[in-house]
């Protein structure tokens, strides 16, 4: 892979920190599983948010208005995953973590499994699992999701409760444990690489800031411009299957 020159010296000298570094976080986005073929949320043209609006799609005032439209949104994601595979951006940061047990706490905001899939231990998942579901509100003794038709939301035949895909939907609190991991990950690390975000939603971008402010050196990954770019200390602008295998491979 060709870099241009400064690419390739602020990649030289991001190498040599991630070298020195005793503790590495990483924190990805759905950039890292763009080169998969899975749609990114704000990208101008390719986005899900360039075609949809979150609030009609990623609510729970959303599902409650119409269960149907969300949960087959959901459906048709799921779907498209069956047929994606991990890049060689996921890859790097798996067996990166084979090489160094202990050494590099990954956090993502993906609930696309793609980081699991290539082998990631340990993954601290912040937005949750497309692949799972949970009751929409607190079951009752009644509650089995056995009222299911083919395409429509599972619900409990006796009091119509509804299962619900479990991501985090806008308004709602991040997984405490989940959340609690990433933050201590942040605060300890030596150096935080930002992989594949816009870096505009919160809780998680947060975690660029702490990291930081903690003292951590913080190196965004991302072709084009994002909401953390002045956190950080270094900028590689080249896309994450390019970038993470010059970054952790062969050492
Ligand atoms: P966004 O869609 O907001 O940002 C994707 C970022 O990836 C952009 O900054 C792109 O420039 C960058 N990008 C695109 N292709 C890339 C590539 N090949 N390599 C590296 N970077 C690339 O996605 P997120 O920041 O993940 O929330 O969005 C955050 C949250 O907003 C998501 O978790 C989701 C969404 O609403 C929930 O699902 C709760």
């Amino acid at each position: 892979m060709a870099f241009d020159a400064g690419t390739a010296a602020a990649l030289a000298a991001t190498r040599e920190s991630l070298r020195a570094a005793r503790r590495i976080a990483v924190l990805t986005g759905a950039g890292v599983s763009a080169e998969s073929g899975v749609p990114t949320f704000r990208d101008a043209l390719t986005g899900y948010w360039a075609t949809f609006r979150p609030e009609d799609l990623a609510t729970e005032a959303a599902y409650r208005r119409d269960p149907q439209r969300v949960w087959d949104w959901y459906a048709e994601r799921r779907k498209r995953l069956q047929h994606v595979q991990p890049n060689a951006g996921h890859t790097a940061l798996a067996d990166f973590a084979r090489r160094h047990p202990g050494r590099l706490a990954l956090i993502t905001q993906n609930v696309d499994g793609l980081h699991q899939r290539a082998g990631s231990p340990d993954v601290i998942a912040l937005h949750g699992d497309l692949g799972a579901e949970q009751w929409l509100d607190r079951p009752r003794s009644c509650c089995l999701p056995d009222f299911t038709e083919d395409g429509h939301p599972p619900r409990c035949g006796v009091c119509g409760n509804l299962r619900r895909p479990a991501v985090v939907w806008f308004g709602e609190a991040l997984p405490a444990e989940a959340l609690a991991a990433a933050e201590q990950a942040a605060a300890a690390c030596d150096v935080m690489l930002v992989v594949g975000t816009s870096g505009a939603v919160y809780p998680a971008a947060g975690l660029a800031h702490r990291a930081r402010a903690a003292g951590a050196q913080v190196v965004i990954v991302n072709p084009h411009e994002s909401d953390l770019d002045a956190v950080a200390d270094r900028l590689l602008r080249g896309t994450s299957a390019q970038v993470l295998p010059e970054l952790l491979q062969h050492w």
